[in-house]
């Protein structure tokens, strides 16, 4: 009676997954975008960092297995300069077993790596530049004087200026699409990326890991800060796509509604 259960479940587990395939191939063929997925671990007080913004992973083991299974599905992992300076942030997809994952997924073996920096400051000691494994883009605006570009050109494999003052994010990825393959996104934050993205009304699906922490702090980061808006009817609105317990961890995805 179980293994009737069990082989329901399987069965009907396959025709979901058909059809988000068939779902997102219709998608593909319409859009000259990206799908954007962002990726986030939180405290149960909304922090993804202390208030001094110290990188410190406070997830689970698991957490962090769910973070390269992530990364495993995205052809390019994108984060802006204050995520990618802040630790030993490399971007890329993990040990053996997750580059095996993606090529079962039919990647590359190693992701592309995307940095966000407006103004170009992003330090050129950052840990990302020592692990010359995969192409990196930095993605910048006119903002960035001469030396700094010059200093960036030296650290990427490309430099796109992508607006005057800021960057035009549409435009953005579908360049990225373009010129890179880019087919799915994982954007990685902190939180003054996922807010530009979302208020450019780009991002697909919202995955956060809800640990069992509080940080406080006013000033400690939350995953969507940058400007943010003022009115009801501009805050991008969720579906809850799927919720797993592991632990004292809460693994949720929410859709973003269209
Ligand atoms: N818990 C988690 O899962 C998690 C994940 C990621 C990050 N974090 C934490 O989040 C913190 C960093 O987040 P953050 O919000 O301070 O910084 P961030 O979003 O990583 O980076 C901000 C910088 O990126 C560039 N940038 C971002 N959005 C831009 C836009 N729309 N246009 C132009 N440039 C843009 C700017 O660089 P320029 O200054 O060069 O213009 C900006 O100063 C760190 O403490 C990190 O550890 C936590």
């Amino acid at each position: 009676m179980a293994t009737e259960r069990n082989q329901k479940r399987l069965r009907s587990d396959r025709v979901r997954i058909h059809e988000g395939e068939l779902k997102m191939a219709r998608w593909f063929k319409s859009s000259p975008l990206p799908f954007v997925f962002v990726n986030f671990a939180i405290t149960a007080d909304g922090k993804i960092a202390f208030a001094n913004r110290t990188f410190i992973p406070f997830g689970s083991p698991r957490d962090r297995e769910h973070m390269l299974e992530l990364r495993a599905t995205a052809d390019a992992v994108m984060s802006g300069a204050r995520t990618v300076d802040s630790g030993r942030v490399t971007l890329g997809p993990g040990g053996e077993k997750y580059r095996q994952l993606r090529r079962r997924h039919g990647l590359t073996e190693y992701n592309l790596r995307v940095i966000v920096s407006g103004s170009g400051s992003i330090n050129p000691n950052a840990h990302i530049f020592k692990k010359r494994f995969s192409p990196i883009v930095i993605l910048t605006t006119q903002r960035a004087d001469e030396r700094a570009l010059k200093q960036l050109r030296t650290l990427a494999d490309e430099v796109k200026i992508c607006g005057a003052k800021e960057i035009n994010f549409r435009k953005t990825l579908a360049w990225l699409r373009e010129r890179w393959d880019v087919k799915r996104l994982l954007s990685e934050g902190g939180g003054e990326l996922t807010d530009a993205l979302f208020r450019a009304g780009l991002v697909h699906e919202l995955h956060l890991t809800i640990c069992p922490r509080i940080f406080g702090g006013r000033t400690a980061p939350t995953l969507a800060d940058g400007e943010g808006v003022l009115k009801l009817a501009d805050a991008a609105r969720l579906r809850l796509k799927s919720q797993k317990r592991t632990g004292d961890e809460l693994f949720l995805i929410y859709e973003a509604r269209r």
